[in-house]
């Protein structure tokens, strides 16, 4: 439709037609008592396929006075059917066309399955393994990934069809910051300075904002006192005004009505029009709106004015979903059985996740295995097909491989052993997760007894190597499940002990969503693959590492801890006056453990051997608007090909305000050949040097800086530079 036809639908719509569009439901919600879908409700959550959506569609513009489509919108933030490694483990492949890939192969299955909004990218920065959504962040602990990776995605979900229309919309979210809940508690308060949210926290959403991002979700948290859902330094003045977003603010699930738990609110009436003002246009799940908003109207407390500006975005973006001329969208039958979950897809899955799996540990080179040795497959990982993360709503997880299962397939039935060794829980810790679990959960978690430990011996004994599948439980991690414990559960760890007995090697494969601490069973570990949550063809990306099929590149985007006492912890911090460097009594440290995490941003291994020589910079002198060339030898010392990371880190000596001992400004990801050795250059300029000052003035200080190239943000060489005023 042209936008003057928009205008005049807008103008023909009653202003219960109006607040119906400002309002998503879930579509088993959606009947009146009359049994009858509302139908003046603006969009639908999580309601997917392309014969649903189509039948929903259909019902409901039959009835709908001036045939306004629905909206369908959900979670797809990795992967729709063919479900691919969690967000924070797809940005651990520092490849941004994994990126890019995983982003078009979700969009397709999801848009031919009906879904018009993808909830993603999820850009959070998150700090503390405590909270249970670090898997769902793309960009992890570090900004300048979460810009790269928002810009990859949002371009990739909102690629424009042929049509000019979109096929699909993308949504970032959760604006903002609630990834910095203290001390990692779900839902908690989020406290810091305008500067510290500028500097670190609100750059993945511009960069989804500045790449077009038609939708943004408002987060549970409190921001500087006041819920994101209704803050207008949030929303009004920095999202719409300063980053001139006109797109769709929609709330998280019911995080309007919570603002009546925040106290900001005395009632749903209060908190509707506290959240109209501040330009809020979907409420999701709760009702203050439909509730509230046209007695506000009627009492001239809200003017109409306000509803039209919020319903004509909504208007807008169904436009742009081309959903006026067909209101079906991409939802398509022949399509999505053609597509969804397709070999091509899956085929691709096993590659795209290779490149998430993070070599943490190889002593002696024990990996990659040889098929001439005997291993002996063990642990509750290790033929458990709930290895997707929690946000794979629409995963079917028979079609997920198990480890066992492809091991069969690849070594033969008989040319391994194989046990479970124990259960993921201890059955009362299990009974004890389940109790705030939903009640479809509860009712279908099997009940088990703990396991029997000397089984597990006698199958360890017929084996040369022991690869054992460990990891915390996938309802640990996820919404609603930070952790003050972020250690492999006891049962397991009581079977490493019982195996490391043994003296064999063992070889650890982690299943997990958030960084655990492993200080207390890494010496026990001979290797150590992080496989995070890796997805319906996770096992057979992870046989393909272990057997040297593939060779892992990946680098960690969010530090492990020491131990949980560390959180949180990152690798762009503060010096302090007093950094831990002599080892003295009065520095910044504690005294029962490192300073330093126990594995770094940016730390990876791979089966070849990377070495970095000859750092130089065609001039030390860098002047406004100019650029130092840098170069950098890389050789792969070893017979081996494989992928490497080489990063660069700029520190900032001196600043007007103190400023990170290092900042990730630029990486490349690129193969080599055995033996091969490549210069790579990189350009440095004075935008990479930019910050937020006292008066969040973003802009560049002269002065003197660092450069750390490197294979992870530890192990670097370095040199300086200055930038001078001229
Ligand atoms: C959830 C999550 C959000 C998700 C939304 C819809 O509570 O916070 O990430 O997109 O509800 O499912």
């Amino acid at each position: 439709m042209k936008q003057e036809e928009i205008l005049e639908l807008l103008n023909k719509m009653t202003l219960d037609e109006k607040i119906g569009q400002m309002i998503q439901i879930k579509v088993n919600e959606a009947r009146n008592e009359n049994k009858d879908l509302i139908y003046n409700v603006g969009s639908i959550l999580n309601s997917v396929g392309a014969k649903n959506v189509k039948k929903i569609q259909s019902e409901y513009l039959s009835k709908n006075r001036l045939k306004i489509p629905l909206l369908f919108m959900a979670d797809i933030i990795n992967g729709y059917k063919t479900i691919f490694p969690s967000p924070l483990a797809q940005g651990c492949s520092w490849n941004i066309e994994v990126i890019r890939r995983i982003a078009e192969i979700s969009r397709n299955e999801s848009a031919f399955a009906g879904v018009n909004v993808n909830f993603s990218p999820m850009v959070d920065l998150v700090r503390d393994a405590r909270w249970g959504r670090c898997f769902e962040s793309v960009g992890g602990e570090d900004p300048f990934l979460a810009k790269i990776y928002a810009k990859i995605i949002v371009d990739e979900y909102q690629k424009k069809m042929n049509d000019n229309k979109l096929m699909q919309a993308s949504c970032v979210k959760h604006f903002a910051a609630y990834g910095a809940v203290e001390a990692g508690r779900e839902y908690n308060t989020v406290d810091m300075s305008k500067r510290e949210l500028m500097e670190y926290y609100m750059p993945g959403y511009k960069s989804a904002i500045d790449s077009g991002a038609q939708m943004v979700m408002t987060s549970f948290n409190i921001i500087n006192g006041i819920p994101a859902t209704v803050n207008n330094w949030l929303l009004k003045d920095t999202l719409r005004k300063k980053w001139k977003f006109d797109g769709v603010i929609i709330t998280d699930y019911t995080s309007m009505l919570e603002c009546i738990n925040h106290g900001i609110a005395k009632d749903e009436e209060d908190v509707a029009k506290k959240a109209i003002d501040a330009g809020v246009d979907i409420e999701m799940i709760s009702t203050c709106y439909i509730d509230s908003l046209k007695k506000l109207v009627k009492e001239n407390k809200i003017s109409m004015a306000q509803i039209d500006e919020a319903v004509l975005r909504i208007l807008n973006l169904k436009n742009k979903l081309g959903l006026f001329e067909n209101p079906y969208g991409f939802a398509d039958e022949n399509m999505e059985k053609k597509y969804v979950f397709s070999l091509k897809n899956l085929e691709q899955a096993t590659k795209l996740t290779e490149e998430t799996i993070v070599l943490l540990k190889n002593k002696n080179n024990i990996l990659p295995l040889n098929s001439n040795k005997r291993v002996a497959l063990i642990g509750p990982y290790a033929n458990n097909r709930a290895i997707s993360s929690s946000w794979s709503i629409f995963v079917e997880n028979e079609n997920t491989k198990t480890l066992k299962e492809i091991f069969e397939k690849k070594l033969g039935k008989k040319n391994f052993e194989y046990s479970e060794g124990c259960k993921l829980l201890k059955k009362q810790e299990l009974e004890q997760l389940l109790k705030v679990q939903p009640e479809e959960i509860r009712n279908n978690m099997e009940q088990y007894e703990d396991g029997d430990i000397q089984g597990v011996i006698e199958v360890a004994n017929k084996a040369d190597i022991i690869i054992l599948a460990i990891g915390e439980h996938y309802l640990q991690t996820g919404e609603g499940c930070s952790r003050s414990n972020i250690e492999i559960p006891k049962i397991q760890q009581n079977l490493l002990d019982e195996l490391y007995k043994l003296n064999k090697p063992i070889v650890a494969v982690l299943f997990n969503g958030r960084p655990l601490q492993l200080n207390n069973i890494e010496n026990k570990l001979d290797a150590i693959i992080e496989a995070w949550l890796p997805g319906t063809n996770g096992a057979e990306a992870i046989f393909n590492i272990l057997y040297g099929k593939s060779n892992p590149s990946a680098k960690l985007t969010m530090s492990f801890p020491q131990n949980v006492g560390q959180c949180p912890i990152y690798y762009n911090h503060y010096n302090t006056g007093r950094p831990d460097k002599t080892g003295s009594r009065y520095e910044s440290k504690y005294i029962d453990i490192p300073t330093e995490s126990f594995y770094s941003f940016g730390y990876g291994l791979s089966y070849s051997k990377f070495v970095y020589s000859n750092l130089r910079l065609d001039t030390n002198i860098l002047k406004r608007n100019s650029k130092i060339i840098l170069k950098v030898n890389v050789k792969n010392d070893s017979s081996i090909a494989g992928k490497e990371v080489i990063q660069l880190y700029i520190q900032d000596l001196v600043g007007s305000v103190v400023r990170p001992v290092k900042e990730l400004k630029a990486f490349k990801k690129e193969y080599f050949l055995p033996y091969e050795e490549k210069e790579i250059i990189f350009e440095i300029n004075e935008e990479m040097l930019k910050f937020y000052n006292e008066n969040l003035e973003y802009k560049a200080e002269p002065g003197m800086f660092k450069i750390f190239v490197g294979t992870n943000s530890v192990e670097t060489i370095n040199e300086v530079f200055n930038l001078i005023k001229e």
